[in-house]
């Protein structure tokens, strides 16, 4: 087609026409609300429609869309430099200063970082590490858990049908039960690495019982095994504390971050102790290296996102807000609230109800989803910034939806 004439076939066709005809699709119903503007916890469609956002995009806009810090500091970056080398050559200001701070909120050994792009992989980094530094091949990781959609992320996924198109995966895999102490003796000596979520997330904000964590911990210590903390989701102090494992007196050995990181920007990091960091400097050199993890426009902003975090701590907030929602959605179709802090899910009879409900949720402005491996949830997940009335009025609204179900 001519230039002139796909101009001209590209006005006549709507935007939700052509994000259908040239974007890739990820399931056969996109949500299509043309988004606008987002700001705070509020996201606008083309037609000045209010929405407010209890999903954060996924776990991502924890202080909110477009802080005012996080924007100050993005338009500081540009004006100095964008791309250069990002990885481990040049000394740039914005990915030490972050570095640091992120060390600085970790405990000991947890002293060195590693930035990548995203959650997966920040995950596919800590799986390298893990085997690189062990000399091990078996990884370890749970049923229900999701660490990404690349392949090394996707074969220690635990939901078999995600996986079973795109075998074969990685070998030496053993998906075991979460939260279940009889399943920890999978763990042994050949054991490279252990992978779990703090707290799971795609399995409906399942928080396991300190006491399995602890024996985990224990476990992977007496067989040398790693323990590789995914806190992509739970981190950032989305359950109430900054980084989720600290609810439990464990330590990991690698932890991995992303999502709420980057504060609205695509950053992820795992972070482990110097000792074992420095393996990915040699034998092979350059093992392990990214083009653009660490980009200083990225890091400009997940380290405004990080003060903010520090001074502000709309974490030590999410315990009541927690208790708010609770409070609020006491309705007899809901079966039961799962989470911690401002990571829950609802759970209703079925996949199907729970699609109804969220339709019309989001047709009444209030924004949220589903889970990958609880299809029955309802995920809560605002921004940490959600305020009590904000809280009170999605509740509300909720409810009426809920009602409606029951007529
Ligand atoms: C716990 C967890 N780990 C890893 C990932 C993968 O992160 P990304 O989508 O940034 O690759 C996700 C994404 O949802 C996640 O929830």
């Amino acid at each position: 087609m001519d230039k002139y004439l796909f101009r001209l076939y590209s006005k006549m066709i709507s935007q939700k026409e052509q994000f259908l005809k040239y974007l890739a699709q990820t399931s056969p119903i996109p949500l299509s609300i043309e988004v606008e503007k987002a700001e705070g916890v509020w996201l606008f469609d083309k037609e000045g429609k209010k929405y407010l956002d209890l999903i954060s995009g996924i776990s991502v806009s924890n202080i909110g869309h477009r802080h005012p810090e996080v924007v100050k500091a993005i338009h500081g970056q540009l004006e100095k430099y964008l791309h250069v080398m990002v990885y481990g050559e040049f000394i740039l200001d914005t990915q030490v200063e972050l570095a640091r701070l992120i060390c600085s909120t970790l405990p000991t050994p947890l002293d060195n970082v590693f930035f990548v792009n995203s959650g997966s992989e920040a995950i596919e980094g800590a799986m390298k590490l893990s085997k690189r530094a062990t000399g091990r091949t078996k990884t370890v990781s749970f049923k229900n858990g999701y660490h990404g959609s690349t392949h090394g992320a996707l074969s220690i996924m635990g939901g078999e049908e995600y996986k079973n198109s795109f075998r074969p995966l990685l070998p030496d895999v053993y998906i075991v039960d979460f939260n279940d102490t009889d399943s920890l003796s999978e763990i042994d000596e050949r054991t490279a690495c252990v992978v779990a979520e703090t707290l799971q997330g795609e399995a409906g904000a399942i928080v396991p019982d300190t006491a399995y964590l602890q024996a985990l911990r224990k476990r992977c210590d007496e067989t040398g095994a790693l323990l590789v903390l995914d806190e992509v989701q739970c981190g950032m102090g989305r359950t109430g504390r900054l980084w989720a494992f600290e609810h439990f007196n464990i330590i990991p050995d690698i932890i991995a971050m992303a999502k709420g990181l980057g504060g609205g920007l695509p950053l992820g990091c795992f972070v482990t102790s110097k000792k074992l960091m420095q393996q990915l400097t040699h034998d092979p050199v350059l093992g392990h290296i990214s083009t653009f993890g660490g980009n200083p426009l990225c890091c400009a902003a997940a380290l405004a996102t990080l003060k903010v975090i520090l001074d502000e701590k709309p974490y030590l907030q999410a315990d009541k807000k927690e208790k708010l929602f609770r409070e609020n959605l006491n309705h007899p179709l809901i079966k039961s609230i799962r989470g911690k802090g401002l990571m829950l899910a609802l759970e209703f009879e079925s996949f199907e109800q729970n699609k109804r409900i969220i339709d019309r949720c989001i047709k009444k402005g209030i924004i949220t989803d589903w889970f990958l491996f609880a299809p029955n949830c309802m995920r809560i997940a605002p921004p940490l910034i959600i305020e009590e009335a904000e809280i009170k009025e999605a509740c509300k609204i909720i409810f009426e939806v809920l009602d409606k179900e029951r007529e």
